[in-house]
């Protein structure tokens, strides 16, 4: 039995601390994979430092991750596809709702992961570079494709070139989530205008979007919205702190009625990381319930439906498979799809994790912490 370690959350709002973990074995339709480097999202952040308002479900001491790649040390039964030794990425769904949430969790050495939620990734592809993709990529492929999301085209690694293309907004480009939305909906077929700041505009048009526009200008809305007068809009989809106003005002504009929210219209980091900071949550609460409600009553105004996505509503519904077991495994043999945004590695080993954390709290510009073990 292979001996295992993790980075633990021992309780709300504490730092992670290196400690034994045990190890668990592949069950049916599961891979159990090495971790040669993981990554940092919000979402570790923002379960850290506001105790049990999220994840209220999520047991202490508690692994969190979402994001891994290394070597698939076993393959559970049932499961087809992969073998012993084959280099993989995978979303770790520790953190989800009825999952076993230590073994799951990303930041150990070993964590078990649903093989329908792993890919193989080719040789000449790092891990840390490949690790920046699982929740990003399941995030945008989730508000990109669900039925009850956008509902758009599927993906394909050779998009018909040919047709007019109908459009689509990505509002912040540059996030983890963006740049796959932005790829994603390119691959397959649409033509995509994001926003970023203005160091990223050339990196945006590398991934494939067309117009890019910087969504700190206070004209920003308008320069969209004339961008695109005349041209059918599929959707609209808002990643970022203050996103989701301008996404309606955009898709009001524009006759569009599917908005997406990857983000609330309050940030989370306004909370203080300690417990009992009633006054914070209480004008956090009023603040929220404010601005959400002014955004649907606006949205209903115009017959927009706004709503928010989960990362890993697709493990639920076929875009998982689409995503995991057919378009990510071919696009990244093919070299058509980049791992996106670029790894910056802040360190190596399981201790890394937590200043990784940190860094993320002081803020990322298109840019993924990764940790390699
Ligand atoms: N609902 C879900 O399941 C789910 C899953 C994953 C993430 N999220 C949320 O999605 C958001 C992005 O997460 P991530 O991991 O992709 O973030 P990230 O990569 O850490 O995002 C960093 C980027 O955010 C951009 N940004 C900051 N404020 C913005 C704004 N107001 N509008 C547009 N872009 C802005 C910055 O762009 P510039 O540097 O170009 O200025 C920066 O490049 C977060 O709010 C996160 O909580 C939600």
């Amino acid at each position: 039995m292979p001996t295992n370690s993790a980075a633990w959350l021992s309780a709300p709002y504490a730092d992670l601390t290196v400690g034994d973990a045990p190890y668990t074995a592949a069950s049916a339709g599961e891979l159990v994979i090495r971790n040669r480097a993981v990554a940092v999202n919000p979402l570790d952040d923002v379960k850290q430092s506001t105790g049990d308002l999220m994840y209220s479900w999520l047991p202490h001491p508690a692994i969190l991750g979402e994001d891994v790649a290394g070597e698939v040390v076993d393959v559970g039964p049932g499961v087809t596809g992969f073998a012993v030794g084959d280099r993989v990425i995978a979303y770790a769904v520790g953190m989800e709702k009825n999952r076993n949430h230590a073994a799951e969790g990303g930041f150990q050495l070993f964590t078990v992961v649903r093989a329908d939620l792993a890919s193989p990734i080719p040789d000449d592809l790092a891990f840390e570079s490949a690790v920046v993709l699982p929740l990003a990529v399941s995030t945008a492929a989730s508000a990109l494709f669900q039925a009850d999301q956008l509902g758009l085209r599927h993906p394909t690694t050779h998009p018909r070139g040919d047709a007019p293309r109908d459009w689509v907004v990505v509002w912040g480009g540059s996030t983890s989530v963006g740049s796959n939305a932005i790829q994603l909906a390119v691959a397959a077929g649409y033509s995509v205008l994001t926003t970023a700041s203005p160091q990223n505009h050339d990196r945006m048009r590398e991934l494939g979007a067309q117009h890019v526009v910087d969504y700190r200008s206070p004209s920003a809305v308008r320069e969209i919205v004339s961008l695109l007068q005349g041209h059918r809009l599929a959707g609209v989809f808002a990643i970022g702190t203050g996103s989701a106003e301008p996404s309606v005002a955009i898709a009001a504009a524009l006759g569009c009625k599917r908005v997406v929210l990857a983000s609330p219209s309050v940030s989370m980091s306004i909370l203080p990381r300690r417990p009992r900071a009633w006054l914070s949550l209480a004008r956090f609460g009023a603040l929220m319930a404010y601005r959400m409600g002014l955004l649907q009553l606006r949205g209903l105004r115009h017959g927009i439906r706004a709503r928010f996505v989960w990362g890993s509503s697709l493990m639920n519904n076929e875009v998982g498979p689409m995503l995991w077991s057919e378009f990510l495994p071919r696009a990244l043999a093919e070299g058509s799809y980049t791992p996106t945004p670029r790894a910056e590695i802040v360190g190596s080993g399981l201790a890394s994790i937590q200043p990784a954390l940190d860094a993320l709290r002081r803020g990322a510009s298109a840019t993924k912490y990764v940790v390699t073990l």
